[in-house]
């Protein structure tokens, strides 16, 4: 699953996905604001994993119905059951235009890829795609939000960045680290562990709370200021850690790096009206709504 979004590959999708950026922030640019939840966090994502794996237009405008519905259903049916067939029926057809119509895409490649000697099923497919699309829409869609949201409200930071550019990833990382789109993990332990002194016996399921390491002192000087000067801000937890850590984090950050070097070419933004962040699927933080305006002053 790795190859589509290896730091080389991503390297080589920036020019495209800088012209998607682009594309969509020109309407609020004209506007002279917009709805940015709509007009760019939810789009951009999608898109993306488009350009990255070759998902069609047909997916990208239905991947968030559909983890919608799959959110709302899971906490009162854990079974599969109730969301799971929309999604194949959806990637069925994804999988069928790939076979009919070779491309030099991702999903073209892995319909005719061998694994382990053998053709790769279409469950597994299934597998790896609803994987991608969930994994790779919601969290980037919520970290965008944050972003756009903390420009948005931050004095002096549009400003500090178009004068520092070099301090725009940092403040990508910055966002991912205060404001963890993925709330908290969760584990079994293998065996016994012992954390801060206190025993976890073997068995145990362990609930990770990213936004409490994100914001650990000892790791983090003044750990709920948001600071462009931090030392290797990169240390947070937000893309997880170890085996599973996660494997669209260059993906993501070249969109969020993307969006605000755009934006930075702009008039600052700033909120228009309270806005509220909400938990979706109960680990999942993120906005329905960011309203902005451009405001005068640089550029
Ligand atoms: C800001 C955006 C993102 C955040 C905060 C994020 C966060 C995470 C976290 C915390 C994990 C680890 C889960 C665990 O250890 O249990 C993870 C895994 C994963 N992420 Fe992301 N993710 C983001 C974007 C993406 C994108 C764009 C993709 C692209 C498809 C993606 C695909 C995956 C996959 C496939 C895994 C599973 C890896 C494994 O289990 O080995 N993520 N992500």
């Amino acid at each position: 699953m790795r190859p589509p979004f290896t730091s080389a590959t991503v390297r080589a999708l920036r020019p495209a996905l800088d012209r998607l950026v682009a594309e969509l922030i020109r309407p609020v640019v004209e506007a002279g604001g917009g709805e940015v939840v709509e007009d760019v966090s939810v789009p951009l994502p999608l898109a993306a994993l488009s350009l990255a794996v070759g998902f069609s237009g047909d997916a990208q405008r239905r991947i968030r119905a559909l983890t919608r519905n799959a959110w709302e259903r899971m906490p009162k049916d854990s079974h599969p059951g109730g969301f799971w067939p929309a999604f194949v029926e959806l990637f069925d057809q994804e999988i069928r235009r790939a076979r009919e119509r070779p491309g030099d895409d991702y999903l073209s490649t892995l319909v005719r890829a061998d694994f382990q000697g053998r053709p790769i099923t279409d469950e597994e497919l299934h597998v790896m795609l609803v994987a991608f699309a969930i994994a790779g829409h919601e969290t980037t869609m919520n970290a965008l939000s944050h972003l756009m949201w903390n420009l948005a409200r931050e004095p002096g930071l549009h400003d500090r960045l178009r004068a520092q550019p070099r301090l725009v990833p940092r403040a990508v990382e910055e966002t991912l680290r205060m404001w963890p789109p993925v709330d908290h993990g969760s584990r079994l332990t293998q065996g016994d562990a012992t954390v801060g002194g206190e025993v976890i016996p073997a068995g145990s399921r362990v609930l990770l709370l990213t936004g409490a390491a994100n914001h650990d002192p000892r790791v983090f000087e003044d750990p709920c200021s948001f600071r462009v000067d931090r030392d290797r801000p990169q240390r947070h937890l937000s893309f997880g850690f170890g085996i599973h850590f996660c494997l669209g984090a260059h993906l993501a950050r070249a969109e969020l790096e993307s969006v605000l070097v755009e934006l930075l070419r702009h008039s600052p933004l700033r909120l228009r009206g309270r806005v509220t962040r909400r938990y979706e699927n109960g680990r999942h933080v993120g906005f329905d709504r960011l309203p902005v305006r451009m405001v005068g002053g640089s550029p």
